[in-house]
């Protein structure tokens, strides 16, 4: 009886025969809960699906051309997916409570429903009523959309059966469970499981489904990110759901690109993309200050403008702190000490802060210099001048390397009036499309600060 139980982590899935304190695999503490062991018996394998067996199938008389990606219009979603729906696919959008993940998903069943396809929309967590409400609010009036309030993974395949629909949404994965399991609902094996079975039935009845799954730091219930090996797809919001703006990144698809974006502002008539990001970017900018910097950033395929701020300020206590929203905080660590090495800059007896403005979260090395020349304008208490823009990626002896893209970024930023863009020398030698904005190319961190503040 007591192999029948095991161990795993809230957070990543990990499994473990004993209870470990931190999981070896996302180092979350404390995350590893007991649960019934999985058997692996074909009994309880697949579910009861009544389509037919299918069979193998010779490579050459698969037809890719036969696929027809859905579009659903909403601009710039289809081609965050790399070209619209795909059919027999599972997708996951992931994101804090309230960020917008059941609206955003009701207007893709209202776009698909519009095309005459029949969609099932399963919610475990709110009632009709409630969806009726929102669906309200998007003015959403199709007679396409089918919900069912359930929350049993046995029911849902036989409405499934029944009504055949041609794209299902499970509003969230966490509130469905099998009875054919022990462990409780929004337990890791009761997840794992439910994920394994509807993707069993996108590939099988070839319709694209999406799950919806809540990231919670706190770890009661179980994390998306043990979907994230099961589904075709996967998206993220990203940003504050007090702010009006968030993000939507695809940080894995089986079918297209990865790391692209679509920015959504939240009105009170849903989710609408924007296209002008770089403007909505800077509203907020007050310019001529200290430690603001502006960055033309490339996320996936996109070019926008971002404003990154820095706040150095003498520590007390003896104990200097440093701290990043938006970019990686190890990044930061590593330019502070070229900073204080190559550049002579005493910034250990500092406290530093650097935010990206606008709630996103960058990945971006081009971002590097941007930040360095932030640190040290608040620093030494001189501002960048209003028109100039900064990037490039800072390696360890401070030199600045080339990084991707610079045409684009250079077009973005003289499409928003910026008269100078300070860059790496060797992309400023390969730029063909040349614009009428002044490039300064750099090799060192030491060349940006020469130019800005001689
Ligand atoms: P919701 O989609 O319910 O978030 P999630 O499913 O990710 O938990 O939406 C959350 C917030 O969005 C909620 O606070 C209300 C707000 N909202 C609007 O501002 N406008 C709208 O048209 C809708 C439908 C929601
Ligand atoms: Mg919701």
């Amino acid at each position: 009886m007591k192999d029948k139980f095991h161990y795993y982590c809230n957070s990543c899935g990990h499994s473990s025969s004993k209870w470990l304190g931190k999981c070896p695999d996302c180092n979350a503490w404390s995350s590893f809960v007991e649960e019934p062991f999985i058997e692996d018996s074909t009994e309880k394998r697949y579910v009861t699906l009544k389509s037919n067996p299918s069979k193998p199938k010779n490579l050459m008389e698969v037809d890719v051309n036969k696929i027809d990606r859905w579009i659903t219009h909403i601009d710039e979603f289809d081609q965050l997916l790399g070209g619209g729906i795909m059919p027999g696919s599972l997708s996951l959008i992931g994101g804090d409570p309230g960020i917008g993940k059941s609206t955003l998903m009701l207007q893709i069943a209202a776009a698909i429903a519009n095309q005459n396809k029949k969609i099932l929309y399963i919610s475990g967590e709110e009632s009709e009523e409630q969806l009726k409400h929102r669906a309200e609010r998007i003015s959403l009036h199709s007679e396409n959309i089918f919900l069912y309030n359930e929350t049993c993974l046995e029911n849902i395949c036989n409405e499934i059966d029944a009504l055949k629909p041609q794209m299902l949404i499970v509003d969230s994965i966490q509130t469905i469970y099998s009875n054919k399991l022990e462990s409780a609902p929004a337990s890791v094996s009761q997840i794992k499981w439910a994920a394994g079975q509807l993707l069993y039935i996108a590939k099988k009845i070839n319709i694209p489904i999406f799950l919806i799954g809540h990231i919670t730091k706190e770890g009661f219930i179980a994390g998306p990110k043990l979907l994230e090996h099961i589904v075709d797809t996967v998206l993220y919001f990203e940003g504050d759901k007090f702010q009006l703006y968030r993000i939507l990144r695809v940080v894995k698809n089986r079918f297209g690109p990865i790391n692209e974006i679509c920015i959504f502002e939240m009105t009170s008539t849903g989710l609408t993309s924007i296209k002008n990001a770089s403007e909505i970017f800077l509203s907020g900018r007050v310019s001529k200050s200290p430690g603001s910097v502006i960055l033309p950033c490339m996320e996936g395929s996109r070019a926008f403008l971002l404003e990154i701020q820095a706040l150095v300020s003498p520590s007390y206590y003896g104990n200097s702190r440093r701290m990043a929203l938006g970019i990686d905080l190890n990044r930061l660590h590593m330019l502070v000490a070229v900073l204080e090495k190559k550049m002579e800059y005493h910034l250990g007896t500092q406290d530093i802060f650097v935010n990206v403005v606008g709630g996103i979260n960058i990945i971006d090395p081009a971002a590097d210099l941007a930040i360095a020349i932030a640190i040290i304008s608040s620093y030494i208490n001189k501002h960048v001048a209003e028109k100039v823009t900064l990037f490039g990626e800072v390696g360890l002896t401070g030199e600045i390397r080339a990084v991707q893209q610079a045409d684009a970024r250079i077009k973005e930023a003289y499409n928003l009036g910026f008269d100078v863009c300070v860059l790496p020398v060797i992309n400023k030698n390969t730029i063909t499309n040349k614009k009428p904005i002044s490039l300064i190319g750099i090799e060192n961190v030491k060349g940006g600060i020469d130019f800005l503040w001689q």
